[in-house]
């Protein structure tokens, strides 16, 4: 496929140093690192929600899986097909609701502006938590699957240059955007993984750079780790840097943002704590136990080591499963799930925390 100059820029959002969401994704300029936080005709089905003030949760579709085919070694893509699906722009992302009720969030990597089909690509985690695993051996041609969304906390922004640094399928988010990008567009992409053969879109990256120059290929077992300092050198003021990979990848982007640039994340690892969070302490009204949250720990953890069948799924604040009422303490919202209405008295304890000392949560 070749780079597809489309006359994007006019939706380009322009560049902000707030943070778009807590946990998946965020915004942060040099410097000054803050966390806040796819036989029978498809046919797309919408499933009511209940109302609320403030902002909706995304509509959920039942789709079709009408491919299932390895993309790159441990990596397949599947095209989810229906009807009237809403479009979406350059970084946005899927929640998969897996046969099990696990849901897991995927990039999309397909065509925007097509609304009879959205694609992801997922890697097989070995030692994961079983969603990919489930994608990859139980999921296949003729499956139906919910999904929800599409969403974006990861938009591309308008920006005078653009460096984007992906780790293995973090490529998936970038994608689009290198083919969104106006034509003239400056950028730069390094693209890391531990072999060529484990690199999806690979050929179709390279042929992106048919200039040569812009795209830096780093197999690990050719060239050893990327080096993301020497490839954010000398990136003019204002560019935008967006990076998604494994937590180092993005560790080390951070540490080394040129001045004057801003860094866009997308992470899909979870992490729900940050430096400085602290410890807490939660009651469980009905069940009459109070633990201890600790710093490094989140208040679903917690909870499940005293009541293991706490339901929970994504562990990142983006499918609900875990939502409890809260009865007392003033609550650390770190999901953007929640309706503001749903926020006065409950919480989504596998990401958010407690402002105070003390949570009194009804369970
Ligand atoms: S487990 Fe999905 S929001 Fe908490």
């Amino acid at each position: 496929m070749s780079n597809k100059p489309v006359p994007l820029m006019a939706r380009l959002r322009k560049p902000t140093t707030l943070l778009f969401a807590a946990g998946a994704a965020l915004v942060v300029g040099a410097g000054a690192v803050r966390r806040r936080t796819s036989g029978s005709p498809p046919r797309t089905r919408s499933v009511p929600r209940p109302s609320a003030s403030g902002p909706s949760r995304p509509r959920a579709l039942t789709l079709l899986v009408t491919a299932h085919e390895r993309l790159a070694d441990g990596v397949v893509l599947l095209r989810l097909e229906g009807t009237g699906l809403p479009s979406w722009e350059p970084g946005a992302h899927l929640d998969l609701v897996l046969p099990s009720g696990l849901v897991r969030q995927y990039s999309l990597c397909g065509d925007p502006e097509d609304t009879s089909s959205y694609t992801v690509a997922a890697r097989l985690v070995e030692d994961g938590r079983g969603g990919s695993r489930e994608l990859h051996e139980q999921v296949q041609e003729g499956t139906e699957l919910e999904v929800r969304g599409p969403r974006n906390r990861f938009p591309l922004v308008d920006a005078p240059s653009y460096a984007f640094v992906a780790g293995g399928i973090g490529i998936t988010p970038v994608l689009p955007m290198l083919r969104a990008l106006p034509e003239g567009a400056e950028w730069r992409l390094l693209y890391g993984g531990r072999t060529r053969a484990s690199m999806p879109f690979l050929e179709e990256i390279e042929k992106l750079d048919a200039d040569g120059g812009r795209v830096t290929v780093v197999a690990e077992d050719e060239d050893g780790r990327p080096d993301p300092g020497a490839f954010l050198a000398g990136l003019p003021e204002g560019a935008a840097v967006y990076c998604c990979g494994p937590e180092g990848l993005m560790t080390a982007v951070a540490e080394h943002l040129p001045d004057g640039a801003a860094l866009h994340l997308e992470r899909f690892a979870p992490r729900t704590t940050a430096d400085g969070d602290g410890e807490f302490e939660v009651e469980l009204h009905r069940s009459g136990r109070t633990l201890t949250v600790p710093g490094d720990s989140s208040v679903l953890a917690a909870v499940r080591a005293e009541l293991p069948n706490t339901p929970y799924s994504c562990e990142q604040g983006w499918c609900g499963t875990c939502q409890q009422t809260v009865l007392e303490g003033e609550i650390d919202h770190r999901d953007d799930l929640l309706t503001d209405s749903e926020r006065g008295d409950s919480m989504l304890i596998c990401v958010s925390r407690c402002r105070g000392t003390r949570l009194v949560l009804d369970m």
